[in-house]
């Protein structure tokens, strides 16, 4: 079945699962607010994380596929944090130049860098292969032949797209034939016209951008650009009355940061054992140029991290183990392995101080066919973000090595704590920085994707017999807002009273219950079913005669007889299985 964005968005606002922030006033782009059915959606899915990470953690078992067993605790840390956490973190000079980023890798670079880093990029060079090695007659491109046939070309631009190194966005990958038969053309119109590699790309960059969409590509994966700008992805505030530099505080743009400078706290206070995690679920903003796709890109979103701490020689892996594990996160919670990927950057693709990273990507319905959208980054970060708390800012030396990053006095240029933040072994004796690995998942993301999936729609007779659309969210039971709604078939005969004592029951037992008695049981069902609620038990004439209630099934569809007094203890089995 193929669903739309629409479709869903408009389920979204009817149901009262996603609502435009401040939509009375026309609403503010990047912001959304959850209603009174995605606020319990949203939070059974931070449950579903936190009680798989923390909660219903097993300290003392090895749990499958883990090189041993480990401890894991929540945190919960502040929004704003001392500024010098940005500063040796590395957000605070990322984000403070013009800056041009990748819609597709999300890698930022410098404006005025962007056209040398593009000529040195191996993608760069292949076109400029793809002009020279054949003879067409266009001696004058490179001073060499102009080799290409619109076949080569497509071959060219395909097989790049599947190693993935030209992202969607790119003209000449989504419009191979269209682009390369526009070169064509205007080549042989004008053979005359000496193009060298550079002034090729400047032909793309700039005079055929309006006509074509062609644009300067990300020099790292060859995706689309966003407009150069003063980017400081960071929100700003102050702290106190003045509003001076001396006050300027920033709202995190992750949690991560939280947990990093807790590590000693939490090492010194919890008693846990080493190799352990630290989860925290928490809002974190990014003033976002371009949010977009619904709840996908968004100013002010939630993040579900956690940071493990683990010895440098288990660190591979851990990440290996934390990789498999969140995946199977998301299919356990019902997203289809067909729609999910879990997709290793490669090498170049990688952070500087990372040894390996990957991205749990789900085929949103608003990304093109075959494209998937991040759901969470799994990344090895080694000991940056330790060191760099205690010792200083890192950066890469000419070797590849992190050292401290100087001022141009020759001073580190952020202090870092000064605090020891290795760990020291007592079996062993050995004191070391931990390695971390981290998966890091964004709950709007999540709540999204879960959403996305579950869409579904069927034909089934409505109450007069006539064949319509049914909608229903096929959500997990774990995730579903609602559990169980009771009706009672008709307002009297003992009916409204029976049920709301069911409804009591559930309630009682901790099952999110719902009452209603409005309309016709049809129409009731199909409320619930655009609700994603899995199970509607309705008191009827049977009921009050035999004392058995009927449960229906929000996907099968089938109905159930079962005993009153079981009703409660079936549903619990249910949710549990
Ligand atoms: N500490 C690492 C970190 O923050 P990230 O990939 O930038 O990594 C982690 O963010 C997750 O947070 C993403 O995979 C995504 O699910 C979510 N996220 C990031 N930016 C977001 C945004 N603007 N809107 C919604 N979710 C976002």
């Amino acid at each position: 079945m193929s669903k739309s964005m629409e479709q869903i968005v408009a389920l979204c606002k009817r149901r009262g699962f996603i609502f435009q922030s401040s939509e009375i006033y026309g609403g503010i782009q990047g912001f959304w607010d959850y209603g009174p059915l995605g606020t319990e959606l949203k939070r059974n899915v931070r449950d579903a994380w936190y009680h798989d990470m923390v909660t219903m953690h097993d300290d003392i078992s090895v749990p499958p596929g883990a090189p041993r067993a480990f401890s894991m605790v929540g945190l919960e840390t502040s929004v704003i944090m001392h500024p010098q956490v940005w500063k040796c973190s590395g957000h605070y000079d990322l984000f403070s130049d013009m800056m041009q980023s990748c819609r597709q890798c999300k890698k930022l670079f410098r404006a005025d860098h962007v056209w040398d880093m593009l000529r040195e990029t191996p993608w760069v060079a292949s076109f400029g292969e793809l002009f020279t090695g054949h003879g067409h007659g266009h001696e004058t491109l490179f001073d060499t032949p102009l080799p290409f046939s619109a076949d080569e070309a497509m071959q060219w631009a395909k097989n790049r797209r599947q190693g993935r190194r030209l992202a969607p966005g790119l003209a000449l990958v989504r419009n191979p034939e269209g682009t390369m038969a526009g070169l064509t053309a205007d080549l042989e119109a004008t053979p005359e016209t000496a193009l060298s590699l550079p002034t090729l790309l400047m032909y793309m960059a700039t005079e055929q951008k309006h006509e074509t969409g062609l644009q300067m590509p990300c020099p790292h994966c060859g995706g689309d650009l966003t407009e150069p700008r003063q980017f400081n992805l960071m929100f700003e505030t102050h702290t106190g009355a003045l509003q001076t530099d001396e006050n300027k505080a920033f709202l995190r743009p992750e949690t991560a940061q939280g947990m990093f400078v807790n590590f000693k706290n939490v090492l010194d206070s919890s008693r846990v054992r080493f190799p352990f995690g630290i989860a925290q679920i928490g809002k974190s903003f990014r003033n976002e140029i371009t949010p977009r796709n619904f709840t996908f890109r968004s100013r002010e979103f939630e993040q579900m991290e956690m940071e493990f701490f683990c010895h440098p020689s288990e660190s591979l892996d851990w990440y290996r183990y934390w990789r498999d594990r969140r995946f199977k996160w998301y299919t356990d919670l019902g997203i289809a392995s067909d729609n999910l990927i879990l997709r290793d950057h490669e090498a170049a693709e990688l952070a500087h101080y990372s040894v390996g990273t990957a991205d749990v990507e789900y085929a949103f319905p608003f990304m093109q066919p075959g494209e998937y959208g991040e759901l969470e980054g799994i990344a090895h970060r080694g000991d940056f973000d330790l060191r760099s708390h205690a010792e200083g800012k890192l950066t890469k030396d000419a070797q590849g090595g992190l050292v401290i990053e100087q001022n141009e006095h020759g001073q580190p240029k952020y202090r870092g704590s000064g605090k020891d933040l290795t760990y020291f072994d007592d079996q062993t004796r050995e004191r070391f920085m931990p390695h971390v690995i981290e998966p890091a998942a964004g709950a709007d993301r999540a709540t999204l994707a879960f959403i996305c999936e579950a869409y579904n729609e069927d034909q089934q007779p409505d109450d007069k017999g006539e064949m319509q659309t049914r909608t229903f969210l096929k959500l997990h039971p774990k995730l579903a807002p609602v559990k169980a709604a009771v009706f009672p078939l008709v307002r009297k005969e003992g009916m409204p009273e029976k049920a709301a004592e069911l409804y009591r029951e559930l309630k009682a037992a901790g099952i999110a219950a719902f009452y209603d008695q409005q309309g016709a049981i049809g129409r009731r069902y199909r409320r619930q079913d655009e609700a994603g609620t899995p199970w509607c038990m309705t008191i009827d004439g049977e009921t009050m005669a035999d004392g058995t209630v009927t449960i229906r099934d929000r996907d099968s569809l089938a109905q159930d007889r079962i005993p009153f007094d079981e009703v409660v203890g079936e549903l619990q089995k249910r949710l549990r299985g």
